[in-house]
């Protein structure tokens, strides 16, 4: 009988230890192995708030986008697996902070505020913002946005350079947790304007030729913007990403991520100046 159960007992661990196995080249292991000397790749929590397309938005329950495509091209030039969560906006700096992700992707602005806090990769996107309205709507530039209900994402820089223009506790500012409920606010009649990345505008726009938006731009007022990735203050992961981002720049596969979600060619010059 004792020799049933030490055979189970050796079968139970035997099982454990190749389940082990298995995990670990399916890219879930958190042990912190990296692929140093070959073999098996650490896989890093990246964090998201897909709901920007089309820099990060879900497709049949996957996260896809802009973003997600240039972030697994970085991590794969750096050596790393990555598992890409959608967590919302807020959430991704409670985690970054809170280290519990190790770096987040979302069309994220570098500034100097944010700065403060986070360490930021060299930036990877130019972006301005912009103003989505309803056609023939009285608004033509930023400074027209006063007396009107502008909705924008809560803790953007479209917040932001709106309150400029609206006063900081302005009623007229209704802000929301992500951006399509601020696109939704404008569809449904409770706001005269949307404040967001000229990017996501005008995919919206495209995309939605029934909603009779149309997008105006006040480059005098909106400056502008890069995008670089979030990660914890001090984080050792940044080198690595620098490096690996300006590989994805230098061997092509940026400018073809690019094409292929812009239908434009990338102007790399213009993140390095
Ligand atoms: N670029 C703007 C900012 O950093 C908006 C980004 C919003 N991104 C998102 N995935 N919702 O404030």
């Amino acid at each position: 009988k004792t020799r049933l159960v030490i055979t189970l007992v050796v079968v139970a661990f035997v099982l454990m230890l190749s389940a082990c196995g298995t995990s670990e080249t399916g890219g879930t292991s958190k042990t912190g192995k990296t692929n140093e000397g070959g073999g098996e790749k650490k896989t890093l929590r990246v964090v998201t708030d897909a709901a920007y397309a089309p820099f990060e938005y879900q497709d049949k329950g996957e996260v896809v986008g802009f973003d997600i495509d240039f972030v697994k091209a970085v991590a794969k030039e750096a050596g790393y697996d990555v598992k890409i969560e959608h967590v919302g906006w807020d959430p991704i700096f409670v985690e970054i902070k809170g280290k519990t992700a190790d770096f987040a992707v979302s069309a994220i602005t570098i500034n100097k505020e944010r700065k403060q806090t986070y360490d930021f990769t060299v930036p990877y996107f130019l972006s301005k913002n912009e103003i989505l309205v309803p056609k023939g709507s009285s608004i033509k530039s930023a400074q027209d946005l006063k007396g009107k209900v502008v909705a924008v994402q809560n803790g953007t820089t479209g917040q932001e350079v709106t309150e400029k223009i609206l006063g900081k506790n302005s009623k007229d500012l209704k802000k929301f947790e992500n951006n399509n409920l601020a696109i939704l606010e404008m569809k449904n009649g409770g706001a005269d304007a949307v404040v967001a990345d000229n990017g996501v505008v005008d995919t919206y726009v495209k995309n939605n030729p029934k909603d009779n938006f149309v997008v105006i731009e006040d480059d005098g007022a909106f400056e502008k913007e890069f995008y670089g990735l979030l990660l914890p203050k001090g984080s050792e992961l940044k080198a690595d990403l620098d490096k690996a981002i300006n590989k994805v720049f230098e061997n092509g596969t940026y400018a073809e991520i690019y094409k292929k979600w812009f239908n434009k060619e990338a102007d790399i010059q213009i993140l390095k100046d």
